[in-house]
């Protein structure tokens, strides 16, 4: 049976059974962040199960194209080297919404495999979860399944698309290639062998697993199921590895031509004849090889299938010579592949060339560190250095290793990747760089200083990978930029606008604004309607949160000059952030403030607020500024033409300032300041709120109190007094405690005086103890030995959790010429896995074997009989 007809059989099959086929989506998910590429078929569906998208049916069917390269599912790594993996593969699976369960899914599934393509049923064997009793019960008594052939396992009969999103228990359908193949059942220790094959995987979903690794239960439980085409292919055609089978044979032969190496069934040639499909598929659904996200997982596959390439003895350019294979074996089931043919392989051969260039360099250097390798592992660094500087692939170092029987010092290598990243990330404060998208002159012309609301004209819209799109579909995130646009951009410390871009029929929620060069990025998702480029918009900043962001602005400003005035002029600033919420004002000073300082710079402030002076901007020189004794950043690089603000009466705060400000300075309203703290040496930190977040401060300061003084059936004014008074009680009860404890203790002493036992005339007390801590012990062990006037005392407690035992023995003066404590603590110590020491009449030891200890106490009367 070709692929071609088992893929209409199966849609056939479910379409009778009430599925509606849907035809299959892009590689590239849409709007959901949280996946690299479709890697399953469910992927499409994934907001229907969580009921968010409602469908016009309630059963699906689809033959879905995958990728299974980075991210959660990656199969990279195996491609080439297993019967069964693939970076792109087609997966038929049938869906049901909330409609049938656990029982049609089972029976649908065997009647697909047993009759409709034949298989015999005792090829087959079927695993569920661990908990999953009721499949059990579905296969062994409704379906008759061979109990033999079943097994339930744990997590691999678990199923999730990634780290969030819909997932359930699953129970999945193994065909058996016979004993002349390698490998064992499912849950046996030879499972990884290609003998027992999955070729149908059934979850029930039945949760959503959120950021946090919780589980919700969905809506209503469903089904989602996935079958890989290429596997079932293999089964029906009688052979055993994928790579066999109609789809490939094509594909194995050309690529054996391309590369002029014929033989089909070399790894390199399949990871050729892979690697082909999922890069030809992944450029027609849009996605370009580049060094981030997406683009760069393409970049990996190509590249990978290059070198193979080259391993096999390929002259020149040899991948983008197989699209056309491709288009003929694939291009009829998929009209897109067709359509895209020349893009894929213009791509591909630039891609080529490109590398053609680093794989020279980077296969010379790393054959130089081979040679000079002493041991068997390739050092991390080296690994990143080649990676880092050369742009060699990690993968490809890994293969060279692998082939060289040389390990690979991965974590080495984690590491010099994560330090990397790290300096990135101090590097640029605004993330992604979008530059290469953004292919525009000029700046963004901002007129958020005089207004919220302005019209402008889109004139580029770019997704969070940094592709430029000609359009914006609903629910769709990503950056716009406009001609003009009132929202101010992250900078100087103040976060960027967030609001709306109004359009027709629909609107744009902006999130953030970033600037990148001149211009200001609008970062969001398409709430509705679609938005193009050229479109028109009415760009509206959420004044509420503007309002907030511009009190908090200001009263840094003032901040600085309140901090210059209290602590002198050696106070510079150290960085800034300010937020609708708060602002943040670093510092330079060398001690903590003390309460009265902090009280005059918020006095000082307030003062100013209340003046509730017109703020003042002008446009000068950088000389004129500084004549005006305007502060500003030494670090900062400024224009020639500066804006210099004026806030306060009197010209109390002159800086040079390039973020939005209140018109007067009572607009700030109050001020709070709500901690101050050294963040490094010689730099202070203080966090303080404006207008609104502080009055909110203040009323939930209040309700505090008041909160305090229903608890302590005082008034608000009282509960400072009442607090004094339960302070004072609790201490006077705690000490009456320790009173009570040592007169227990000491009564508890005289009862164990009674149980010491007479040894040649010497009384021996050995005695474990309950409810008593390391620490107490040396006080009981003084009052027994004074209640015993003359006698040897071993007491020891245990805390079995902890796996820790404490010792201690004592001996009275009288006796200490025969038997010495040291000694006595040690050999019980030494059956406690412990050891210890001490004076001859006191010696304390610790352990680890609680359980021990019985046994050991139980050993000092003999141990001083022989001594004494
Ligand atoms: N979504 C399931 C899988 O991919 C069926 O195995």
């Amino acid at each position: 049976m070709k692929s071609a007809d088992i893929r209409q059989a199966f849609l056939s099959y479910f379409e009778e059974q009430g599925h509606t086929i849907v035809p299959s989506s892009s590689l590239v998910p849409g709007n959901d962040p949280t996946l690299l590429f479709t890697n399953a078929g469910m992927v499409p569906f994934k907001d229907v199960f969580l009921g968010r998208d409602p469908r016009p049916y309630v059963r699906a069917t689809s033959a879905q194209r995958c990728v299974r390269a980075g991210g959660k599912h990656n199969d990279l790594d195996n491609v080439g080297y297993t019967a069964r993996h693939h970076t792109f593969f087609e997966m038929l699976g049938n869906f049901s919404f909330g409609d049938y369960f656990k029982r049609d899914a089972i029976r649908f599934a065997w009647t697909f495999l047993t009759e409709v393509l034949g298989l015999p049923r005792e090829k087959l064997w079927v695993t569920v979860h661990v908990s999953d009793d009721e499949a059990e019960r579905i296969w062994k008594d409704e379906i008759g399944v061979d109990p033999a052939r079943f097994s339930k396992l744990d997590e691999d009969n678990f199923w999730q698309m990634g780290d969030t999103g819909p997932c359930g228990p699953s129970s999945e359908i193994f065909y058996d290639h016979g004993p002349e193949v390698w490998g064992g059942p499912p849950g046996s220790p030879e499972e990884d062998g290609d003998r027992y094959i999955e070729i149908w995987n059934l979850v029930f979903m039945q949760y959503d697993r959120d950021a946090s690794g919780e589980m919700h239960p969905l809506p209503k439980p469903s089904i989602d199921t996935g079958m890989g085409l290429e596997r079932i292919a293999a089964v029906m055609q009688g052979v055993h590895s994928n790579y066999e089978i109609d789809l490939f044979q094509y594909l194995l032969e050309a690529a054996a031509r391309a590369t002029g190496h014929d033989d089909t069934t070399t790894p390199s040639l399949r990871v050729i004849a892979d690697h082909i499909r999922s890069c030809a598929f992944l450029i027609a659904d849009g996605v370009l090889p580049s060094n981030e996200g997406r683009g760069y997982v393409l970049r990996r596959i190509i590249r990978r299938a290059i070198r193979h390439g080259h391993k096999l003895g390929a002259k020149g350019d040899f991948f983008h010579k197989l699209v056309g294979a491709l288009d003929a074996v694939m291009g009829e089931a998929y009209p897109e592949l067709r359509e895209a043919r020349h893009q894929i392989e213009r791509v591909l051969h630039k891609e080529e060339e490109q590398f053609a260039r680093t794989l020279d360099h980077g296969m010379g250097l790393l054959e130089e560190a081979l040679q000079a390798l002493e041991g068997d592992t390739l050092p991390g660094e080296t690994v990143f250095k080649l990676y880092d500087t050369y742009g060699f692939p990690y993968d490809l170092t890994a293969d060279v290793c692998r082939e060289r029987g040389v390990a690979l010092d991965e974590a080495g290598f984690e590491r010099e990747l994560e330090a990397q990243r790290e300096r990135a990330r101090a590097a640029s404060q605004f993330g992604a760089d979008y530059g290469a998208a953004l292919d525009l002159e000029g700046e963004t012309d901002f007129t958020g200083y005089e207004r919220l609301e302005d019209r402008a004209t889109v004139l580029s819209l770019i997704d969070q990978e940094g592709n430029g799109l000609a359009r914006l579909l609903p629910e769709q995130r990503g950056l716009v930029v406009l001609d003009r646009t009132p929202f101010y951009a992250e900078s100087g410390g103040q976060v960027g606008d967030t609001g709306y871009l109004e359009l027709d029929g629909g609107r744009f929620l902006v999130t953030d604004t970033q600037k990148q060069g001149g211009h200001h990025l609008h970062h969001g998702v398409l709430l509705e309607g679609e938005l193009e480029v050229g479109a028109k918009v009415t760009p509206r900043v959420d004044p509420t949160l503007r309002a907030a962001t511009v009190r908090n602005h200001s009263a840094t400003h003032l901040l600085h000059q309140a901090l210059r005035l209290v602590l002198g002029d050696h106070v510079q600033q150290k960085g800034s952030l300010v937020t609708p919420e708060r602002l943040r004002f670093d510092f330079s000073h060398f001690e903590p403030m003390t309460a009265e300082q902090l009280a005059e710079v918020e006095r000082l402030v307030n003062e100013q607020v209340l003046a509730n002076a017109e703020t003042r901007i002008e446009h000068m020189t950088l000389d004129e500024a500084k004549a005006k004794g305007a502060a500003a950043l030494f670090e900062a690089k400024y224009a020639e033409d500066v804006r210099v603000l004026t806030i306060g009466a009197d010209g109390f705060s002159v800086e040079l300032c390039g973020g939005t400000h209140v018109a007067r300075s009572g607009d700030i309203g109050c001020f709070h300041i709500v901690s101050e703290a050294g963040i490094a040496s010689g730099v202070r930190r203080i966090e303080a709120i404006t207008g609104e977040g502080a009055l909110a401060y203040f009323r939930e300061q209040e309700a505090r109190v008041a909160r305090l003084g229903e608890r302590l059936k005082a008034k608000p004014e009282q509960v400072e007094e009442r607090v004094e008074a339960l302070v004072e009680r609790s201490r006077s009860l705690e000490k009456e405690l320790e009173r009570l404890k040592a007169k227990l203790a000491s009564a508890a002493g005289s009862d164990m005086v009674n149980e010491a036992r007479e040894i040649k005339g010497v009384k021996v007390l050995a005695k474990r103890l309950e409810g008593v801590s390391g620490k107490e012990l040396r006080g009981m062990l003084d009052q027994l030995k004074n209640k015993l006037g003359s006698g040897i005392v071993v007491l020891g407690v245990a805390d079995e959790g902890a796996g820790k035992v404490s010792l201690i023995a004592g001996v009275t003066e009288d006796l200490t010429g025969r038997v010495k404590a040291g000694e006595l603590v040690n050999h019980v110590a030494a059956q406690v896995g412990g050891k210890g020491g001490g004076r001859p009449d006191m010696a304390q030891a610790g352990g680890s074997d609680a359980a021990a200890l019985p046994g050991a106490l139980e050993s000092v009367p003999v141990w001083v009989e022989k001594k004494l």
